[in-house]
Formats: structure tokens, sequence, C-alpha cells
């Protein structure tokens, strides 16, 4: 049976027991910071589980089948994946849920029916493990089933009672066991295997002898039936939940093994495409070179990969971006141990998005995003992973094993950090490899080394920011209240209000002459969704907070500034200047504006990565690869103007979350969002959740303009653009400036460009013939100097007055006649200065090598015309103060410097 067959029958056999069937949720559990991942099939109705929120479509049973991915946090498989026949990064978790209405009876009841009969799973090969105290459980193990007692086993917490992290739902569980002995035609027992487990025939087993058949592989659990009683508090404490209810997890991928009769989820159907498409790309049998491991590493990680790009994660170096990057690095490295040097994944990425699609349409929707980054997060690993691997072979080299491998030394703290900052090694890779060497790593001291770095930078940005440390403020019980005030107050009021006559209910005084003020009401708003915080004032009697900082403690808005006078309890006026959050509510309109139509220029693979919403302008970081096209851009802003100019009204709505993304609004990945959302609507334009203040009319944004477009990461673009104010402005300065070309070149403003054309063109047409004039005429007046030569005695003589610019060029033309006209002596003069002239003389280097003398041959006619100078034997140059006696000296050269040359 095909997993997607499996699937299908476990929904439908749901529906059939009145669940109602949901979608599976996104990966990025949106609402809980308690969480990285959805990491089983309850993590969406967690509230509904704690009676916080009503179930889905008010129904009390539900099913599902959710992805699930089990890497960092609490359930983290990450290091096992590949190298056992179960564990992955990413999964599906079949489930059935009951929120107070049915119980354990029930969940027993349709759990066996299913495995039994839908399924088909012989009975005589089943077992389960109850908690330990549970005899209700067993008991009806035994009545709804008909197990015998002795294929019922009670299992201690580790076993049988779930949570899905430090805190929340959790409860006793009962678990369904297979035995693959007999259900998987490949199963073997492992070679050192000895004990009752390992007998095949045997049809009953000790309490030990299963866990270690279980532990071995041999039984294998399919099934997790868990009695949400109770909600574990941070101090460890369990208290009971309103209603008992059910949550049940069956993993698809062992389901299918099962039914395919394979030990080894990864040789199952979910699997094999992968698997083939990563043989046919690196050109290697997965079976033949021991490398089989590797192969499943990236057949695995490329799903984890492809749904968490899916889900709107990005790789980065934070939080959830973070663990999706070592994923991806951890199989580019296994990809590079086959003997890949070029990107993989990407490839078994678009297998991942052919064969699970249909059943996740997100993967079509986003295809080309998901090998497009996979790939360029690929290249960037790849063009540092071989300095990074030469590193950590100087730092832990391969010895030779011999017998077993003795821990051979450490790799410190320090130098893993370098791994980690410069060639990108993700410091579980780093350990992973340094065990396969033997080696240890100092992880602490790693620690130390990123905490460092972390302070750095956040001391960094604190002084940037004047900031205060949020914990110097979370602590609630450390505030000064006012006694008369029944709440602490901080209740956020400013959508509508920027101005409100209110009371001081809880003050911190912090460093210096500093506060923070929590109000009865507060019309600051405190940066969220990239909206920055409000700036503002707080008035007294007798005193008065600038407000420069607004946090948020414990949901509550906190106003920081710095105080002057002796702030009391009691009334206070808040303001924040109406101009600068008018012109912040421009801009975050405008955002939503902007990403509506970057989506529909681009296409839908564009998604917000990034915002800042300032009062001066707004930036926008999204998806996307390649630079947008200057015409894409300019479409861009005419569609968001039209927005603009269409003038329409800006709603918002609480609504619950569900039926908001229902009705298509936009979530922000990585975003929380409560039960009840805020929808900001601008009716046929934008839908998104939305907490920030907003225009009430797309027409005060008055006007739009883009003013940068930019790549800021692989794969994720950014837009700088103004409204309102600030883009008149900007437009007023450029006209400005073309205001002032214009004048400089003398011409109308609608002209000057124009004109600036036709002087690039008549600048470009001179530039040339100077050009011409300086190679082609050179040449010609050593030609015409040549031909006046005179033979002088052994040699020949050049005297002359030549027209030159200045002396350079006079030095330059006798440099030309020195090298080009051998057995030369020649006499230049040339009037450069009023009334004055200069003269140079310049004797080729084989007379020079006969004694010539330049300095000789100019001092010598010089003299004749009142003149006097020196310089080198092949170049000399004198000054004649009289230019009228150039041309007589010139005349007597030949007679002058005869003699040098054996002339009479
Ligand atoms: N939530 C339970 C599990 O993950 C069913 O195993």
């Amino acid at each position: 049976m095909r997993a997607s067959e499996i699937r299908t029958r476990f929904l439908q056999f749901f529906e059939r027991q009145d669940h109602v069937v949901r979608p599976s949720s996104t990966l990025v559990p949106g609402d809980d910071p308690t969480l990285l991942f959805t990491n089983a099939g309850m993590v969406p109705f967690k509230k509904v589980f704690l009676g916080m929120e009503e179930p889905p479509e008010g129904r009390r049973r539900a099913t599902t089948s959710q992805k699930c991915v089990r890497a960092g946090g609490k359930h983290n498989d990450l290091e096992q994946v590949g190298h056992t026949a179960r564990h992955h990064t990413f999964f599906e978790m079949l489930g059935n849920f009951s929120f107070g209405d049915y119980f354990k009876r029930d969940a027993i009841r349709f759990a066996w029916e299913f495995v039994t009969e839908d399924l088909g799973i012989a009975r005589e090969h089943l077992r389960v493990s109850v908690f330990e105290t549970d005899d209700e459980a067993r008991a009806l193990w035994h009545e709804v089933a008909g197990l015998p007692d002795s294929r019922i086993y009670g299992l201690g917490a580790k076993d049988n009672f779930w949570q899905m992290a430090d805190t929340g739902p959790c409860g006793p569980c009962t678990e369904i066991y297979v035995d693959l002995a007999h259900l998987a035609q490949d199963f073997v027992f492992p070679g050192d295997a000895s004990g009752e487990w390992t007998d095949r025939s045997r049809e009953e087993f000790s309490t030990e002898a299963f866990v270690e058949g279980a532990e071995a592989g041999r039984f294998l659990e399919i099934w997790n039936l868990v009695f949400m009683q109770f909600d574990r508090q941070p101090d460890g404490t369990l208290v009971p939940l309103p209603k008992p209810s059910v949550d049940t997890g069956a993993g698809l991928e062992r389901i299918a093994a099962v039914m395919q009769g394979k030990a080894n989820n990864f040789d199952t159907d979910v699997f094999e495409p992968l698997l083939a498409r990563a043989e046919a790309i690196v050109g290697q049998d997965r079976r033949a070179g021991g490398h089989l491991a590797s192969f499943r590493v990236i057949a695995d990680h490329a799903r984890a990969v492809s749904f968490l790009l899916a889900d709107g994660v990005h790789p980065s170096n934070e939080g959830r971006g973070y663990v999706l990057r070592r994923i991806l690095r951890r199989a580019v490295r296994h990809a590079y141990l086959l003997g890949r040097r070029e990107p993989t994944l990407a490839s078994v990425v678009e297998t991942v998005i052919e064969t699970m699609g249909d059943t996740y349409p997100e993967l079509r929707q986003r295809a080309q995003h998901l090998v497009t980054t996979t790939r360029a997060e690929e290249e960037r690993f790849l063009a540092t992973i071989e300095g990074g691997l030469a590193r950590f072979d100087e730092l832990a080299p391969q010895r030779s094993t011999q017998g077993s491998v003795a821990l051979r030394g450490e790799i410190s703290g320090e130098d893993a950090f370098r791994l980690y900052d410069t060639f990108g090694f993700p410091i579980d890779l780093t350990e992973l490899m340094a065990r396969e060497r033997g080696y240890r790593v100092d992880i602490a001291g790693f620690e130390q080394a990123l905490e460092r770095q972390r302070a750095l930078s956040q001391e960094e940005r604190r002084s940037r920011n004047l900031g205060v440390a949020a914990d110097a403020l979370a602590d609630l019980a450390s505030w000064e209240r006012d006694a008369a005030a029944a709440e602490l107050g901080g209740a956020f009021v400013g959508y509508d209000r920027v101005s409100v006559s209110t009371r001081v209910a809880a003050v911190r005084h912090l460093d210096g002459d500093r506060v923070a003020v929590l109000l009865e009401e507060s019309p600051f708003y405190a940066e969220s969704g990239g909206q920055v915080s409000d700036h503002g004032e707080i008035l007294g009697e007798g005193w008065k907070v600038d407000v420069d900082e607004v946090r948020k403690v414990d949901g509550r808005v906190a106003a920081v500034g710095r105080l002057q006078g002796a702030l009391r309890f009691g009334p206070a006026q808040a303001r924040v200047p109406s101009e600068r959050r008018r012109d912040t509510e421009r801009n975050h309109t405008a955002t939503h504006l902007l990403h509506a139509a970057l989506r529909e220029v681009l296409g839908e693979h564009v998604h917000q990565a990034g915002s800042v919403v300032e009062p001066d302008r707004l930036r926008f970081d999204f998806t996307h690869h390649g630079p947008v096209r200057p015409e894409q851009l300019e479409e861009v802003e005419a569609k968001v103007n039209r927005g603009v100019w269409a003038a329409v009204p800006v709603t918002t709505t609480q609504r619950p979350y569900q039926e908001a993304i229902a009705s298509g609004a936009m979530a922000l990945f990585g975003e929380k969002y409560g039960d009840v959302v805020r929808v900001v609507e601008i009716p046929g334009l934008s839908v998104e959740l939305c907490g920030g203040t907003h225009v009430r009319n797309t027409s005060e944004i008055g006007l739009f303009r883009v003013v940068q477009e930019t790549g800021v990461a692989a794969g994720v673009r950014r837009v700088t653009a103004l409204t309102g104010p600030k883009a008149y402005e900007f437009l007023r300065d450029r006209e400005r400036e073309l205001a002032r070309v214009a004048e400089s070149v003398k011409a109308p403003l609608d002209q000057a460009v124009r004109r600036v054309q036709a002087l690039v063109e008549e600048r470009r047409t001179l530039e040339r013939r100077i050009e011409e004039a300086r190679r082609g005429g050179g040449a010609t007046q050593v030609q015409t100097l040549a031909a006046a030569a005179r033979p002088l005695g052994t040699a020949q003589l050049v005297a002359t007055e030549v027209q030159v610019e200045d002396v350079k060029a006079l030095q330059a033309l006798g440099d030309a006649l020195r090298e080009q006209l051998p057995g030369t002596i020649a006499v230049l003069g040339a009037r450069l200065d009023e009334g004055k002239a200069t003269m140079l003389a310049v004797v080729s280097d084989d007379l020079r090598e006969r004694g010539v003398r330049a300095d000789e041959v100019v001092r010598r006619v010089a003299a004749a015309a009142g003149g006097k100078g020196g310089g080198k034997p092949h170049m000399a140059q004198a000054g004649i103060p009289d230019a009228s006696r150039l041309g007589a000296a010139l005349a007597l050269a030949a007679t002058l410097v005869g003699p040098l040359v054996g002339a009479p």
C-alpha cells in the first residue's frame, strides 16, 4: 500500500467517525514562542486543549495529516538522520483528536479498528505499551481489542508520558507496536544480538525483552495515543486540563514501511524517487560505495528544506532560519563526501515538489523559489566548504586507525567558532565530523565565543539605540505602582488617538534621569511588524517625560524616556506628535500596497522577508531571485500610486485567525499571531494580518516613490521608498538639480537633455580630433624635419625653428628625432613666451657614444643668440632672451657645431 493511500484511508476512516478533516498547518507555529517548528499533529490545537480557544469549526473531533519537523528544540533528530531506519527531520504525522469529547475507550477502539481492519495488520503481530499506572488503559486494551495481558507492557514516563515541550499540554500515553520480525521481509537481527527478543518464533515476551526488542528495532512503534490531561507549568507542576482530551500521532513513513514489508523507512515509496534522483545526479549506486547514509541524508533533508522554504522559513544565522541552514549544510557536506562539487540538493528538491506537490500545493506554488533558494544556498556553502574542510583537517588530522578509536584530542571552542564564523560550519556539523575522527569539540568554549560575539553586536546595537535592556523592565514586581490604580496599565489605544488624557499607573526609575512609565491608556506604539516605535511626550503636573523609546512588557506598552521634574502618580497627558505618526502610517499602508503590487508584477513567490516602517521612509525586503527590471519596478510604483489615487478606505477588523486566513489574508511568516487577529484591509488591493497603525484612506499617502532596489542576500531583494511629503521633497530636490543642470548648459529646462547630449557629442568629436592631431601631427613633424637634415662632417644636422605648444612638446619632438634619426644632431628653436625663445639640442645615441654632447651643442649655438643653457649629453636646453636673434643663430649652427663632427 502506497503512502498516499494510507494517508487517504486514515483521514477517511476518521471522517466516518465524525471527525472534521483539517488541512495541515504550517511548519512555523506562528503564535507559539515555545516552539521552533510544528513537531506533532497536536501543535495547531494546543490552545484548544488548554481551553483557550474554540475547537476548529466548532467540532470536537478533528483529524489531520500534519507536516512536522524535528530538528532543533526538544524533539531534535537531526544527528541520527541517515544512520537509523526511521529518524527524519521532516515527516508526516497522522492524527485524530478529541477536544473534551471521547476519551480512552474510543481512542483505543478507533486505533485498533483502523490498524487491524483498514490496514489489515495481523493481530498476532501487534503489541501495546501503557503508562505503568494507567490500569484503565490496560483494561480497555483487554476489553476492546481482546489483547492478553502478556502483550500489554507497562512502561515508565520516559516512554509513556508525552509532552510537546517543556511546558504545555501533556499526559500519559499508550502506544501500538508491530513486530517487524514477522512483518518486514528484509528484517534481520543484528549480528551480535542475543536473548529472548531475538527468538523469532516466540509469541510472548517479558517486559525487559520487549523493551530491548523495541530499542533494537524489532518492535516498531507505529501509533501513540496521548490522553491529554495536564498543562505542565514552567516550574514543572501539572495543572489538570479543563476537559480530558485525546491527541494521537501515527508516523506516516513508519506505517508505509510496515505496509510495504520494509524494515527501513528509506526503502518505501516515500523516499525511493528521491534516492533515485540523488543516485542519478551523483552517478553512483547508493548501495555500492559504502555511502548509503549520505544518500539517505540527502533524500531526507531535501524534504525538510523544501517544506521549510515553502512555509516561508529563509536560511539565516538565527532561529528557524538557522536550523534550515544547518539541515541544508549537512546535506551539502554529505553530497561533498560523495564527490559533488556543485549543487545537488536543489535537484532532489525538484523531485520532492513533483512527488508531494499534489498533496501539498504550497510546494508547487513556490516551486521556483524552493529550487533557486536551495541552489543559491548550496553554492554559498560550497564556496567555503573547501577552505573549512582544509582547516578542519589541520585541527583534526586523520590518523590511521589501529584497533578501537580512542579519543585523539580536542578542537578548541575558539577554533570551532572560527570554523563557524569564517567557513559557515554549523557547530553540530563540526562536532559530527570531529566525532567521526575520534575528536571532541569544546562546546562550552564555542558557546562562550559565540556569546562574546553576540554581546559585542548587542552592545553595538544598544549604544546606537540608547536602548534599555528588556530584562530591566520585564520584572513587573519591581515597578512602583500607583496604590490607587486597580490595574498595572499599559493598554495601547493609539490606533485612532495620538493624544490622550490618562493616568500614570506604574513607573520604573532607570539609569540617570531615565524612567519607564505605564499609563492607564497609552498612545505610544511599540515597535512591531517593522513599524518603529512612536516618540512623544508625557506631561504631568510639574514634570515631563520625553519619550524616545517604547517597550512591550508582558503585553503592556511602557514608554521610556528622560524625566524632567519629579514624577507623580495621577493625571497625565500623553502625546505623539501627529506629523511623525502620520508619516509613519503613510509608510505602513504603502508597505501593504507595495507588497501586493510586487506579488502582482513579479509573482506569487514574493513574500515579505523583512520590513522597516519609519516616519522618513519604508524599507521592504522580499523573496525574489535576480534584480527587479527597471520597467517592472516602474510598474510596481505605478500600481501603488494608482491605489493611492483611488482613495480607498482602509478598514481594520478583529477576526479569528483561521477565518482571516481562510478569507485570503496574508499572514507574515515568522510573526506570532493570537487567536483573534487584526486584519488590515484595503478592499480590492490588499488584506494582511497586521498590528500596525495605518492611514484611514489610501489617498492620505499622497504620493509613492521608489528610490532604490538592491539585493541583500541570496534570493532576497530590498526596495526603499518614500511617501507623502518625503516623496514630494525627493522629487522637488531632483527637479532643482535638473534646473541647475539646465542653467549650467544655458538651456530651458525642457531642452536641457538635448543640450547636454549635444555637448557630450561635441566633446567626443573634439577628443577624437585632438587624439588624431597628437598622433598624426607629431609623426609628420618628424618626417618634415628629417627631410630638412643637411650632411655635416660624419653626421647630419637639423637646425630649424618649430611650432609647438610648450616645452614638453618641444622635448617630445626632440626625443622623437633623437630616437628615429641616427647620426643626427638637431637644434630646435621655439618661441614659447612673449619675445623670448627656447633652444633645444639633441644628439642621437650613436653620436653620443662617439663623444658628441648635446649640452656642448646648445651652449655654442645659444651663445650666438646671446643665450645660455646646459643639460645632459643626449638632450640640453637654453633660454634665448631675445627671440629675434634665434633665426641668425640657427643659421650659424652648421658652422658652430661642425668641428664636433669632423666638419671643417
Ligand atoms: N503528540 C503525540 C506524538 O507526537 C501523539 O507522539
